[in-house]
């Protein structure tokens, strides 16, 4: 039986791989916020980044929708994500940040694919009504300023693996500099 610091580096191949490999099943996570209301709002993005000491994930979207908005107000924030092949379940945890350091911004942005990129060049607010959907100001040059790139340190891990026989689960938490991890009931 894989033991618990066996399973985390599998959790970091996996989440590393899902970062680089665009068809890989963890690759789109859902993602949990608390609303302005209280209330929970869950969305996907695609996994762009995973970095370690400390451990870190990464994504990137539009700095004027209501995500960034939520996560400034509460950067608590959770995400999951499934991979059908190996049929393993991640649920993530942590601390989110709304990276303002330019030079970790720009590295993000450039390493966007030219299509990704392109969803920034819109001038009008995602979420807000769309009026006339054949005449969207845009803008290339500015694109990059409606860039938000995403940080989010992780202080919990969660996997699934229900290829097992029985399945198995296991926590993880940070403790330090370190990471704590337990199997417990699936
Ligand atoms: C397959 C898929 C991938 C997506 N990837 C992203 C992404 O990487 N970043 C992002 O901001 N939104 C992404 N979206 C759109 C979000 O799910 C969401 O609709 C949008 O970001 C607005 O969310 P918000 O109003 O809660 O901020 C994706 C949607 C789908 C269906």
């Amino acid at each position: 039986m894989a033991d618990a610091a066996d399973l985390l580096e599998t959790i970091r191949h996996a989440l590393s791989d899902a970062a680089t490999s665009p068809g890989n099943g963890f690759t789109l996570m859902n993602v949990a916020t608390i609303g302005r209301d209280g209330g929970p709002r869950a969305r996907f993005v695609i996994l762009r980044d995973f970095s370690r000491s400390p451990d870190c994930i990464g994504f990137a979207t539009h700095a004027q929708s209501e995500k960034v908005v939520e996560i400034r107000a509460n950067p608590r924030i959770a995400a999951t994500c499934y991979d059908r092949e190996s049929s393993v379940q991640l649920r993530l945890e942590g601390v989110a940040t709304v990276i303002e350091d330019d030079a970790e911004r720009w590295h993000a942005w450039q390493r966007l694919a030219p299509h990704s990129r392109q969803q920034y060049v819109s001038q009008v607010v995602p979420g807000e009504p769309l009026e006339d959907p054949k005449n969207l100001p845009a803008d290339p040059s500015t694109a990059y300023q409606r860039f938000a790139w995403i940080r989010l340190e992780l202080r919990h891990l969660e996997r699934l693996d229900l290829s097992a026989d029985p399945h198995q689960r296991w926590q993880f938490a940070r403790k330090d500099n370190g990471w704590i991890g337990h199997r417990i009931v699936p």
